[in-house]
Formats: structure tokens, sequence, C-alpha cells
């Protein structure tokens, strides 16, 4: 993984947030081969989830929302990690995570109460990861939601806003205006990405867990008790579509939550493998019931009632959801094309196995030689034409054989090549990424 952080930074993927001031946790900005790469992952998902189905229609609500909407989606009373710092160097603790590093499970349902009862009986088998001590506070529930103001305030800020703590809520809030204004009926579904904050107090394993990320959810509005078959139907789909990225099915794993979130009846993360950290989620289906729009339309006064058009039946819908963090699966796409290989002439290569539909660049064309202005010139006509319909690079620089290893490390499929035969008979040289082979090609068959 440390080969892979610092190979995305080298090659302008990812950069360390506000890097020229050293930094800042858990914040990362993509750079220009990451922006499309995830730009990539984003229409490909949007495609899958969208586009291609007949009852799903999308949305992009605005990130600040009503400060109700987070006490009513439960964030503002129990969107918390139980902390507890260290007297002797300050150092905080996840306190559930310390005891099940001893094998011991803490229940999300805990009171703080119940939380510091457990951690007193247990306090001498845990130990500062700093210092060694073992000389707690006790327990204190840490709110993660991101405070922010809106308006003209001064001194006390009496009625804070809140960052999105998960971009769903959009989703809920606008469920009533989709069934009014579209020909959605239930079952329906409504996608959306949007970013997410959290202020995680230990951010960690560089993309994996950040204080702000993306979040790609689906939100499926089923009839009450019509959840179970649906909710497998989803799931197969969420796996077919990491298949399709043509992510390694071996890394993959289903696992199914023991202890549930507040909101949650039935909870099935999809994991992948990374280098180093191992299995660990990338996605979290989740299986809703009535909750969001129950709360919602308990704290708005606003009745989210459905009434079947056909039936006249009316409920609250349930409502099963997928939330894909962007970031980590744009840290598993990464990983899994990320290989270093012996060639042939014994010299070592790095190359991003990407698929086609997510490279960043999807041709690199170059003149053969930068001091032939025709050659230099009829390569920036087949830039034009290619760069109409595919993302292109341009490149004239340095010889030809770094030409082809700086693409294959950004995992660009193909390099077209214009030499003199070009200029004779008007067929380039195309060199394919994975087996380094060239053929000859009309501009009109790669168009
Ligand atoms: N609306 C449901 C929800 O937010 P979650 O399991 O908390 O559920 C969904 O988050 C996904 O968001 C996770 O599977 C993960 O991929 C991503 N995610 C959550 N916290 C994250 C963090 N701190 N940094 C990066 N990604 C995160």
């Amino acid at each position: 993984m440390e080969d892979i952080v610092s190979f995305a930074k080298r090659r302008g993927f990812v950069y360390p947030g506000s890097d020229i001031y050293g930094g800042e946790a858990g914040l990362y900005d993509f750079g220009p081969y990451g922006v499309e790469l995830l730009n990539n992952i984003k229409t490909s998902w949007w495609r899958a989830n969208v586009r291609s189905k007949e009852n799903y229609v999308g949305i992009d609500s605005a990130m600040f929302k009503h400060p109700k909407v987070w006490e009513a989606s439960g964030h503002v009373g129990g969107f918390s990690d139980p902390l507890a710092e260290c007297k002797q160097c300050n150092t905080r603790i996840r306190v559930d995570k310390e005891l099940g590093k001893i094998g011991i499970q803490a229940d999300e349902k805990m009171s703080e109460d119940e939380l510091n009862n457990l951690f007193d009986a247990n306090r001498d088998k845990i130990a500062c990861p700093s210092c060694k001590a073992k000389d707690f506070s006790s327990v204190k529930a840490f709110n993660l939601l991101v405070q922010s103001n809106l308006g003209d305030f001064t001194g006390d800020n009496e009625r804070p806003v809140y960052l999105p703590g998960e971009a769903c809520q959009g989703i809920y809030l606008n469920f009533k205006n989709i069934v009014d204004t579209t020909r959605m009926k239930v079952p329906f579904g409504v996608a959306q990405i949007g970013k997410a904050f959290r202020n995680e107090i230990s951010p960690r394993n560089f993309l994996f867990r950040t204080r702000e990320f993306e979040q790609a959810d689906t939100q499926y509005f089923v009839k009450p008790n019509e959840n179970k078959e649906a909710y497998e139907a989803i799931k197969q789909d969420r796996w077919n579509w990491y298949l399709s990225l043509g992510i390694d099915e071996q890394k993959l794993r289903w696992k199914q939550h023991d202890n549930l979130v507040f909101y949650a009846s039935d909870a099935w993360d999809i994991e992948y493998e990374f280098p180093t950290y191992g299995f660990d989620e990338i996605e979290g289906l989740h299986d809703r019931t009535d909750y969001d729009l129950s709360q919602h339309t308990k704290f708005s006064g606003t009745d989210l009632h459905y009434t079947d058009p056909y039936t006249h039946d009316k409920y609250i819908p349930w409502v099963l959801e997928t939330s894909m963090g962007l970031g980590r699966v744009f840290l598993a796409v990464l990983s899994d094309a990320y290989t270093v290989e012996t060639m042939d002439n014994g010299e070592e290569r790095t190359v991003l196995r990407l698929s086609t539909e997510l490279a960043p660049v999807r041709y690199a064309v170059f003149p053969l030689l930068k001091n032939k202005p025709e050659l230099v010139e009829k390569a920036r006509e087949v830039f034009a034409e290619l760069s109409k319909k595919y993302p292109c690079e341009f490149d004239d620089n340095g010889n030809i054989g770094k030409r082809y290893r700086r693409q294959d490390e950004i995992g660009t499929p193909q390099c077209v090549v214009v030499d003199f035969d070009t200029l004779e008979d008007g067929t380039l040289s195309v060199r394919d990424r994975d087996t380094t082979e060239q053929s000859r090609v009309m501009i009109e068959d790669l168009l």
C-alpha cells in the first residue's frame, strides 16, 4: 500500500490535502488523472444505477439542509464514537475498537453508562497505543457530525447547521417531490452521488477513512414487508457491478453485520481485500425499514405516506439502501490495477491494468519524432479527431519508449503513433498496453 500511496502522488492521482501547508489529517485532493478515474467510476455507477434502470431516477440535493433533518435522522443524538482519553499523553482511543481487540463486543446501542461499566471492568487489559499507560478518562460519546453556520448571526451559534453525515438524507427529503412530479410508483429507486463529512477521530489508511468523502447511494422504496426479495436482487446487482469494473472477484466478499447501526434492521457490507490493510468495507447495504420516512414525517409535520394508485393502500414505504464510498472504491480499483512486472528485455515497468471504461486516458497520441513538423502536424490532427470522442493525451516529449512507459503507468490502454508510414498510407501504429504489441490501424477504425 505504501508503494500505491506514493505512486498515486507521483503520477498525479491523489495529493495530500493542503499539501503546501504540511497537509491536514483525513483530507485528500484528486489530481489530474485521479479526477478522470473518479469521474469514470461515477459515470459507470450512474449508468448502471440510473440510466439502465426503468424504475430509478437520480437527484442532486443541496449539501446544507434544515437543522432538524439531522435530528430526525438520528445523527444529532446517536451518530457518535465512544472515546476515552489517556491521562498521561492525551491520546484518544475508540473504546469499542479497543474492546473488540481483546475479544469483547460493545453493542452500538449501549448507553454511555453501560459502555463505561464495560470499559471499567476491562481497563487493566487496555493500554494507550502511544505511551502504553493504562490510565484513561471515562468514556464520552463524540459526535461525528461536522457543524457549520449559515446566515447572519453574531456570538453563539444558536441554530447550527451540519454538513451531511451521510449523502442519502437528500433522497428522503425529496421522496414526496419525486412521487408528485414524476411517473415513479413504488417500488422505485432514487440515486445520488454526494459528499459526506465525518469528524473521524483517527482518519487512517489513506483514502479509506477520511473526514470528507463522497458516497454513491441508491434508496429503493418498497411496500412494507416486500423487502426480502428486492434486497437479494439488489445485492446481486451490486456484486455484478464490481465485476463489470474488472475487479478480481477473489478479492471481494460479503460480510453481514452483527452489530446494527441505529437505522438498520439488516446490513451487509461488500468488502475488498486491500494490500496491507486486508479485507474491509467498500459499500454498505442496509434494510432501513420505514425508519427514515417515519422520522421525517414526525419531525417535519409533512405526511410522507404513499398511496398506491391502483389499490389505494396507504403506507410509509420501506427503504433498501446501497451506499458506496467512492474514495474506497477508487482505492480498490487502483490497488487491483497496480502491477509491477519484468518485461522480456529484463526491464521493470509499472502498469495500471485499468479497464478501458475506467482508464483516465483512452488514447495517447504521439508523433514518432518531435523535430519533424509534418509528423507533429499530422499527430495533432489525429489527436483533434480522437479527442472529440475519447479522453486523449498528446505527448511529444522524450523518446518513444519513455512515452510508452509513462502511459503504462497511468493505465492508457493504447498509444497511437504517427510515423512516416502514416503520411504515406494513413495507417497509425497502435501499441497495446498489456501485450505491448503493435499493429497498424486506420484512424476511422479507432473512431
Ligand atoms: N447512508 C448509510 C451510510 O452512510 P456507512 O456504512 O456509514 O453508511 C457507507 O457509509 C459507505 O461510505 C461505506 O461503505 C464506506 O465506503 C464509505 N465511508 C464511510 N465512512 C467513511 C470515511 N470516513 N472515509 C471514507 N469512506 C467512508
